[in-house]
């Protein structure tokens, strides 16, 4: 056998193998994400509540997980939800704008000091309302997953907004992502996750923002100068599945399956400050180089990018934006 069939028939064998492990009379739940499924604290997520469904629900649900945008990217995931081709999801909070404009409060630079303040937030009443703004849509918001405070990197050192004048930076499809990128003087460009390495390998952009997390996964940090620690945003996910999908769970499973998601996303939530460390740790074991900023320089990046919460304030509202701020000051 050549290689290449050798090749083909092992990637047949293993779909064939993955398929065949969900029994015939289950329910399956085919959930599709973006990042890998060992660093990135969605992948461990998602891989968790997997493994605990198909052991503990004992056929009757059967999870399969397809990391690596494998099965769809985030910009087609949800579209392919609502048309009962994937059955969960876990976006980031960014990628919902044709939906709501609600969860641009976190993308706005600054907002949240770090992600306990940004978990308390979520847990608070405003936060919980959230994950239901989309039911009128059809997707159904399950549970807020952390993944960390992001970072800018770039093909050049960057110690102060200034100094990414006129370089492309990518970002997700956001509104305020884009602002924000506007306010350093830079050039945001909006594409897909799974393209950014390849576009910073080949400098169709210049540099990106993310958390360690991903900057490591990725190897973002293997195609760049360095990496600035400025903590200037928050990466966080929503578990959405559809409305019809949900209601068409008999109540018993549905009630065991969102008990174990709840149980596995309060696990994982708690350990993403663990998971970003170690891999910032990883990046400099592996020879990455990272910046850190002077209290002067970081206060240079607030002054560039806090007037971008103006232009959002219609949409995120002034009463979640105080709500956010009184919790910044207990943390
Ligand atoms: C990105 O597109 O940078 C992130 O949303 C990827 C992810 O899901 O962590």
């Amino acid at each position: 056998m050549k290689a290449w069939t050798a090749a083909l028939a092992l990637v047949w064998l293993s779909a064939t193998v993955a398929l065949a492990a969900c029994p015939p009379s289950a329910i399956v739940i085919k959930f599709a994400h973006v990042v890998n499924a060992t660093d990135n604290p969605k992948g461990i997520a998602a891989q968790m509540f997997a493994d605990r469904v198909n052991a503990e629900m004992k056929g009757r649900v059967c999870v399969e997980v397809f990391p690596n945008s494998s099965l769809y990217d985030d910009d087609t995931v949800l579209e392919a939800m609502l048309q009962g081709d994937v059955q969960m999801a876990a976006p980031s909070l960014s990628k919902f704008e044709d939906l709501t404009k609600v969860f641009r409060i976190f993308d706005l630079p600054f907002m949240f000091k770090n992600i306990a303040a940004v978990d308390a937030f979520q847990t608070s009443p405003a936060g919980e309302r959230m994950k239901s703004v989309m039911v009128p849509r059809g997707l159904a918001g399950l549970e807020f997953w952390h993944s960390g405070m992001k970072q800018f990197s770039a093909n050049r050192p960057l110690l102060l907004p200034s100094d990414a004048k006129g370089i492309k930076i990518r970002v997700q499809p956001s509104a305020v992502l884009i602002d924000e990128v506007k306010a350093m003087d830079a050039i945001p460009q909006a594409m897909a996750f799974s393209d950014v390495y390849g576009a910073l390998k080949t400098g169709v952009v210049d540099g990106q923002e993310n958390t360690w997390s991903n900057i490591w996964g990725q190897k973002l940090y293997k195609v760049q100068d360095g990496i600035t620690e400025t903590n200037h945003g928050v990466l966080e996910y929503l578990v959405v599945t559809s409305v019809a999908f949900l209601n068409s769970l008999p109540p018993d499973i549905r009630h065991q399956l969102l008990d174990i998601l709840h149980q596995v996303t309060v696990e994982r939530n708690a350990e993403v400050t663990a998971v970003e460390a170690a891999s910032r740790q990883a990046i400099l074991d592996a020879g990455g180089t990272i910046r850190t900023l002077t209290p002067a320089q970081r206060q240079a990046w607030i002054t560039a990018m806090k007037p971008v919460w103006a232009d959002f304030l219609p949409d995120v509202s002034q009463a979640n934006i105080d709500a956010a701020q009184a919790i910044n000051a207990r943390f």
